[in-house]
């Protein structure tokens, strides 16, 4: 375990075996629905996520990727950047949006009304981690891997300061090494 993480909170054969069912649940609602999702993986932190997420989902289906970012350290700086980067037609799509962690819930809103700016026919959303103990917006994953304490996590594509992202695992970080 690298030096400067508290503990694991989710291996990486979690992490697989917890991308197996969600991708399952995901290819069967689709189906169902007579629908081929358009995954949107927001960068970079969903990266690693995408990567396992697209290859548990027995069906076919198209992905893309938005340019996001807001944080600045362990806070929010309120501020998004977004961009978009999709220049064609989202008309009749279906779009899921993969994010690796929704915390106050701004940045998906947002990024979720641009893309119904763009035509979408809808815009679900799943992500690797939530916490919903620091909402501020109306913003309910319609996937979720956990659901997870108010901690500063790093790990699978989760960063601080842009740091940590390539570890195998999802850890609380030390406190000390954010404050
Ligand atoms: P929101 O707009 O407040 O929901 O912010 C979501 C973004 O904040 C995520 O995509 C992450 O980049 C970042 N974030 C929120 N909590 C954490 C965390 O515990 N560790 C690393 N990044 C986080």
């Amino acid at each position: 375990m690298h030096q400067d993480i508290e503990r694991i909170l989710f291996t990486k054969e979690e992490i697989d075996e917890r991308c197996i069912v969600l991708g399952k649940q995901i290819a069967d609602d689709y189906t169902k629905e007579g629908r081929q999702p358009l995954l949107v993986a927001l960068l970079k932190g969903s990266i690693p996520f995408l990567s396992t997420l697209m290859q548990s989902i027995p069906m076919d289906l198209r992905f893309d990727v938005v340019d996001v970012s807001s944080y600045e350290g362990s806070e929010s700086t309120g501020k998004l950047n977004i961009r978009l980067g999709i220049d064609y037609s989202l008309e009749g799509m279906s779009v899921l949006l993969v994010e690796d962690i929704v915390d106050t819930g701004r940045t998906l809103s947002v990024v979720k009304q641009r893309l119904m700016d763009k035509g979408a026919d809808e815009v679900k959303v799943v992500t690797l981690l939530d916490k919903p103990s620091r909402r501020v917006v109306d913003l309910k994953p319609d996937y979720c891997g956990w659901e997870v304490e108010n901690e500063f996590v790093v790990g699978y594509g989760l960063d601080f300061n842009q740091k940590y992202r390539n570890l195998p695992y999802v850890g609380v970080l030390k406190r000390e090494i954010y404050e």
